[in-house]
């Protein structure tokens, strides 16, 4: 199972999702990273659920025609939106 470590407010939270889930899915159904994730609409619009990928960026998806409209030239800066990604490999972000 893919590890997740997430880094919000200053502090680094660490856990484990099933193989080709989506950390919004989890947070939703109040599985980790929940609390630790902030979003929203769950559809790639509002982007709340931005993040910032710190490693394992290699693995993830393109980004879907979503992100790039909402996150433009922050996808450069390694910017994804949370609720677009199915991971199937360890991950480490921060969210603001
Ligand atoms: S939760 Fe709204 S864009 Fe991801």
């Amino acid at each position: 199972m893919p590890v997740i470590k997430i880094h919000k407010n200053g502090e680094a939270h660490e856990g484990e999702i099933p193989d080709n889930s989506n950390m919004v899915v989890r947070a939703g159904i109040r599985q980790f990273p929940y609390p630790h994730l902030t979003y929203g609409c769950g559809m790639g619009k509002c982007a709340k659920c931005m993040c910032k990928i710190i490693t394992g960026e290699t693995s993830l998806p393109e980004p879907n025609w979503k992100e790039k409209k909402i996150l433009g030239s922050k996808l450069e800066q390694g910017y994804r939106l949370a609720c677009q990604l199915w991971i199937s490999a360890d991950l480490e972000l921060s969210q603001a």
